[in-house]
């Protein structure tokens, strides 16, 4: 038997073993961001991140519990320990490894441009955006990237949540958004509502804006907890269950 020990989470367990006493792990998360964390119409969280985190709690022989937070206030929450682990499509980055220790990236999506199918832009540039309203969730990568980039020559709208980004964006107040491309591809092209189309290529550089992929940030102090789950997603990558979840939500 491997005996993993969780430290403040409790005793130590047996991996694999269903009697092993744990205390419940809580996750924070912020919604909506379709495909990796939203509602059903009956109001249950689901999305690629649920369905990995719940089968990594359960591979580990864990409960856990999602804790719905606001992304302006998802790191607080962790220090505050309002719960012990993000798992909130957040991209691993220099500047939030100073404040949070993450797993190894579970997937690595692109940031990419999506705006009204009205809107022509071409290649998105200082002189593209000039005089455009862009919009970007508060606090993400994706602010910081067009804050410094195109902040001077547009108007940037920052919103606490993605779908406030988007309800603008239907009623006109935006020329376009900048967003992880799993989330634009699911909520603006697939979706029946608008008339929304992808500007530009899909961006992944320069590395210190877009990082290394999304991981579950933890407590610095809790390397072992990061560990297991490390130890798991190893484990579900092997033996199919990652690629059943990845198809369920990509498609491939
Ligand atoms: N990947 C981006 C970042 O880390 C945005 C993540 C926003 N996540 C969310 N669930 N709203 O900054």
């Amino acid at each position: 038997h491997k005996i993993l020990s969780l430290g403040v989470f409790g005793a130590a367990l047996v991996a694999g073993s269903a009697s092993a006493e744990v205390r419940d792990i809580r996750i924070g998360v912020d919604v909506p961001y379709e495909p990796m964390e939203y509602r059903t119409p009956e109001g249950e969280l689901t999305g690629f991140d649920i369905d990995l985190g719940n089968a990594l709690c359960a591979e580990i022989g864990i409960q856990c519990e999602w804790v719905v937070q606001g992304w302006d206030g998802i790191i607080p929450g962790l220090q505050a320990r309002k719960y012990d682990a993000i798992m909130s499509s957040m991209t691993i980055n220099e500047q939030r490894r100073d404040q949070v220790l993450f797993s190894d990236p579970y997937i690595t999506p692109p940031s990419a441009w999506f705006a009204p199918g009205d809107v022509e832009i071409g290649s998105p540039s200082e002189e593209t955006l000039d005089g455009l309203t862009l919009g970007v969730q508060r606090g993400t990568l994706q602010d910081n990237y067009v804050t410094d980039l195109y902040g001077d020559v547009a108007d940037v709208n920052r919103y606490a949540t993605a779908d406030d980004m988007v309800l603008d964006m239907d009623s006109g107040r935006l020329d376009a958004v900048f967003l992880d491309f799993p989330i634009g591809k699911s909520t603006l092209l697939d979706s029946e509502a608008g008339n929304y189309k992808l500007v530009g290529e899909k961006i992944t550089e320069p590395k210190e804006y877009f990082g290394e992929g999304f991981g579950i940030a933890f407590r610095q102090r809790d390397q072992e907890l990061a560990e297991a789950f490390n130890a798991a997603l190893k484990t579900l990558q092997d033996n199919g269950t990652y690629e059943e979840i990845h198809e369920k939500y990509f498609g491939t």
